[in-house]
């Protein structure tokens, strides 16, 4: 039942070097959505400088900003016309090295996100490369000629219809993966890498501490872009099937690193969907392409053979297998990045809870077995009051442009309005979008005008003013949980010690142990002293939720040393029952508890 590989030759801290992000907490804010503060619907720079002891408070510190370059936001600003240029909707470039500035202030950093695979039809490159379609600018894109009157391939993008779009008064068309607005840049071309580098050095200089890096994989093409197999209704193939078939995108990422971020000890976290096998070491091991990568496999659970509406439901079991399984293989390599949600993604709250424990102590169990993993917590702006999905009453309501696209998926597929519309209120995007709940005020405190995405009902029930007040809110319990995580005595074992899944066999439960490594002594001098002690070896905590509906009675492996965290009752009455003679751990439904146990029996 125990996988345990036995209790030597898994050193996991020795085998990796220590990089200042590990035992970091990050937080995803998406601006538009974050805190208006002029007015105009949209969230802006201002806001998130005026968040910023609130995030400090939460444990915040690293902070990834979702775009805020110059865009038509066609993509919500994963178009960039420009990329040193702030959009105007969010505020200015000296408002940003404001941000910047007391960001460090308080300790913190800021990552931004780094779309090159693509970039806005508006890019002042994409402008050039249409006036002079034989010029130099033409070769940042990938202009190719059409076949019997046909695009040059049968590609669908991931946002629907064709990947080809004709370049008007030649017969080329030109490649976009994204919507039609979202040319892709071709990497094969080294001026174009080098512009890329240049900017991202530009920034890295200003005193960015790394970037989130955007659909990376799909840098890399094949040349060749053969026709393939259709797979849908519009006889179109995904094109992501011919990013399988291209290789060589290391050297890209190699050179992109050594150019770059390698330069200035940058923390970088990609994108990464498609990965091919065997490849995880390149990307994350000690000299990996990047930091770490998202581990989307949970995710990934939910996707549909064909689209949104044939989206499975997340079932326990396999959810529960799919995590432990993907950290078991992580841990050979080195960290990724976990997350419940993501702007791209529906709320975790409702797409990863049953029904019954869609509520407060339900986020909070969530939260603990995902923010303990192994890996860099990366919390969505949101998730820690546990805001859930919003009520979709009309295809209208809506922003984003997959949700369109994916509706009318839906409804070629036969559903009906309102079957489709059911489909995209449970997958859509703009579930994480919808802004930020900060009172019970107008419009959730968010904005005093109207908010550029309609705000989910529940804002009089979920929101931070009212969790402010409550000890024993999503918040509240949120902010012991991080501070549990990077605490002196505990940081060790929670950022390098060891994942060990247990009671798998136990229905609804998910478990498991970090089990500290390390001997204790040899890290002197690299580092870890900031956790103000070195190594973990002995420490080992047990983190046990119950994600049924009746309570489970679970055999204790190791005597209890102390109560860590407990989502339900008072520490202290959990303290009483947990004794070092405990035997049994009882968890009723939704509970969660994080336990130190003695480690040795
Ligand atoms: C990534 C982003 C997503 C965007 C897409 C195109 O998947 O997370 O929001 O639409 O890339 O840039
Ligand atoms: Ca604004």
């Amino acid at each position: 039942m125990n996988r345990e590989a036995g209790k030597t030759g898994n050193n996991l801290t020795d085998a990796m070097t220590r990089k200042w992000w590990h035992g970091k907490v990050a937080y995803q804010i998406y601006p538009k959505s974050f805190l208006d503060t002029n007015g105009d619907g949209i969230g802006d720079l201002r806001g998130i400088l005026s968040k910023l002891d609130y995030l400090k408070e939460l444990g915040i510190d690293i902070i990834w900003l979702s775009p805020i370059y110059k865009s038509p936001f066609v993509d919500q600003g994963y178009d960039i016309a420009d990329y040193y240029a702030i959009a105007e909707e969010f505020g200015t470039m000296e408002e940003f090295d404001e941000l910047l500035a007391e960001t460090k202030k308080r300790d913190m950093h800021i990552i931004m996100d780094l779309v090159i695979n693509h970039c806005s039809d508006q890019h002042e490159w994409f402008r050039k490369a249409l006036a002079d379609p034989e010029g130099e600018y033409a070769d940042y894109f990938y202009f190719r000629k059409g076949k019997d009157g046909n695009p040059p391939s049968n590609y669908r993008s991931y946002f629907g219809g064709s990947c080809w779009e004709p370049v008007p008064g030649t017969d080329k068309y030109y490649l976009h993966m994204f919507a039609r607005e979202q040319p892709d840049l071709n990497w094969e071309n080294p001026g174009l890498r080098q512009e890329l580098y240049d900017m991202v050095n530009w920034w890295l200089e200003k005193g960015l501490a790394g970037f989130r890096i955007d659909a990376i994989i799909n840098i890399k093409k094949n040349l060749a872009f053969p026709d393939l197999e259709p797979d849908g209704r519009d006889g179109l193939a995904s094109c992501w099937r011919m990013i399988e078939s291209a290789r060589g995108i290391g050297e890209l990422l190699e050179d992109l690193k050594h150019h770059t971020f390698s330069q200035y000890d940058a923390f970088t976290v990609a994108e990464v969907f498609n990965m091919k096998e065997g490849e995880l070491e390149e990307f994350i091991g000690p000299e990996g392409h990047f930091s770490t990568i998202f581990d989307f496999s949970a995710h990934s659970l939910s996707d549909g053979e064909h689209g949104w509406y044939d989206a499975p439901e997340v079932e326990f079991e396999k959810w529960r297998k799919t995590v432990i399984d993907a950290q078991l293989e992580i841990q050979k390599y080195g960290m990724e990045a976990n997350i419940i949600e993501n702007h791209d993604e529906p709320r975790g709250v409702s797409r990863f809870l049953p029904a019954y424990a869609r509520n407060a102590a339900g986020a909070k169990m969530l939260g603990t077995v995902s923010v303990l993993l192994r890996g860099i917590p990366f919390i969505y702006q949101g998730q820690e009051i546990g805001m859930c999905n919003a009520e979709w009453n009309s295809i209208q309501e809506f922003d984003d442009i997959s949700t369109k696209d994916q509706y009318q998926v839906a409804i070629e597929a036969g559903l009906s309005e309102k079957e489709a519309l059911t489909a995209c209120g449970r997958m859509s995007r703009d579930n994480a979008r919808t802004p930020v709940q900060w009172s019970s005020q107008k419009n959730a405190g968010f904005t005093t005008g109207t908010p550029w995405l309609k705000v989910n009902d529940n804002y009089k029930e979920i929101n931070v003013e009212s969790q402010e007040e409550d000890p024993d809110s999503v918040l509240h319990y949120y902010r012991k949980l991080l501070a549990l995580r990077k605490s002196p005595e505990y940081k060790e074992v929670f950022t390098y010690g060891e994942f060990v899944p247990v009671y798998e066999d136990t229905e609804s439960i998910m478990a498991y142990y970090r089990v500290g490594c390390g001997e204790g002594t040899a890290d002197a001098g690299s580092g870890a002293g900031a956790a103000g002690r070195m190594g973990c070896a002995g420490t080992r905590v047990l983190v046990a939720a119950n994600f049924g509906r009746e309570a489970v009675s679970l055999q204790l492996e190791y005597p209890v040393k102390k109560v860590l965290l407990s989502n339900r009752t008072k520490l202290s009455a959990r303290a009483e029952e947990l004794t070092l003679q405990a035997q049994t751990l009882i968890l009723e439904s939704c509970e969660a508890v994080v336990l130190e146990v003695v480690g040795d029996k």
